[in-house]
């Protein structure tokens, strides 16, 4: 039996194969796109869960944004700041925990992204991160966050299971399943960590990812319930007005 490694301890090694697919320029034009439409005036952003931090890096290539780029995951920000970054880019990377965001500052805009949010596994955690970001927004501050839907993960599960990557010196073999029942999406990695040299296999560990998918109603009946209200709900990565068809849906608030 594989040892249980807290999430993103040994994925984070992996996390760019696994997003090797995603493009992280367009979403951060997306990003920027609605900055630039709800808050012109925007220069100071705060990222959250920003993984190995991808999309604030191509933000940082705008030259128009004071970034910050945190997540609760050492191993990822460590992996983050290594990563060549423009010359005139000012992101900076930190650790912040989603709920408890303990950072001397404040920000014209907090964002988040690719279902980051849905690792919060209930209305009052999502309340208290919502809450607390709101503690951190300039006056006409904007919070944008994504969340993926039970549609999303019902389209993506089989697609997602038994699947596998490697970069040369770990391994992945992922196990994805949905339980419409509790909205609860679980991928099960086990990853290797190979000898380069040999090939031998120096250790096998096991990663367990839970994430609960939200409706929309859902969301916007957990936001009505903070100070803020509701500026827009985008489908995909289209300034398209979001439904309870919508597989991955981006809010944009402002208290
Ligand atoms: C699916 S990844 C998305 C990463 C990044 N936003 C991207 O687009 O590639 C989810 C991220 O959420 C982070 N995360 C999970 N729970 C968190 C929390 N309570 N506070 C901050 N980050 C968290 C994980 O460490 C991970 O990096």
């Amino acid at each position: 039996m594989s040892e249980l490694k807290e999430n993103y301890t040994f994925l984070a090694a992996l996390y760019d194969v696994l997003m090797e697919d995603v493009d992280y320029e367009s979403w951060a034009d997306f990003i920027d796109e609605i900055i630039q439409t709800h808050h012109p005036e925007a220069v100071d952003l705060l990222e959250m869960a920003c993984g190995t931090g991808s999309l604030s890096l191509s933000l940082g290539e705008l030259e128009c944004y004071n970034i910050l780029a945190s997540d609760k995951s050492v191993k990822m920000i460590e992996i983050a700041r290594k990563k060549p970054k423009d010359f005139n880019s000012t992101v900076d990377f930190i650790t912040l925990d989603f709920l408890d965001i303990d950072v001397d500052q404040s920000f014209d805009c907090i964002f988040t992204v690719f279902d980051s949010v849905n690792y919060l596994m209930n209305a009052e955690q999502i309340k208290k991160f919502l809450i607390g970001a709101s503690k951190k927004l300039n006056g006409n501050g904007l919070l944008i966050f994504d969340f993926s839907t039970p549609k999303n993960s019902l389209e993506s599960v089989d697609y997602l299971n038994e699947n596998e990557g490697d970069n040369g010196r770990f391994r992945f073999f992922r196990k994805s399943a949905y339980d419409p029942k509790q909205k609860i999406h679980r991928n099960e990695f086990e990853i290797e960590e190979i000898d380069i040299k040999t090939g031998n296999i120096l250790q096998t560990v096991q990663e367990i990812h839970e994430q609960r998918a939200y409706s929309l109603d859902q969301m916007l009946s957990i936001v009505e319930q903070t100070p803020y209200h509701l500026v827009a709900k985008y489908d995909g990565f289209d300034l398209i007005d979001a439904n309870e068809n919508s597989a991955r849906v981006t809010m944009v608030l402002q208290c």
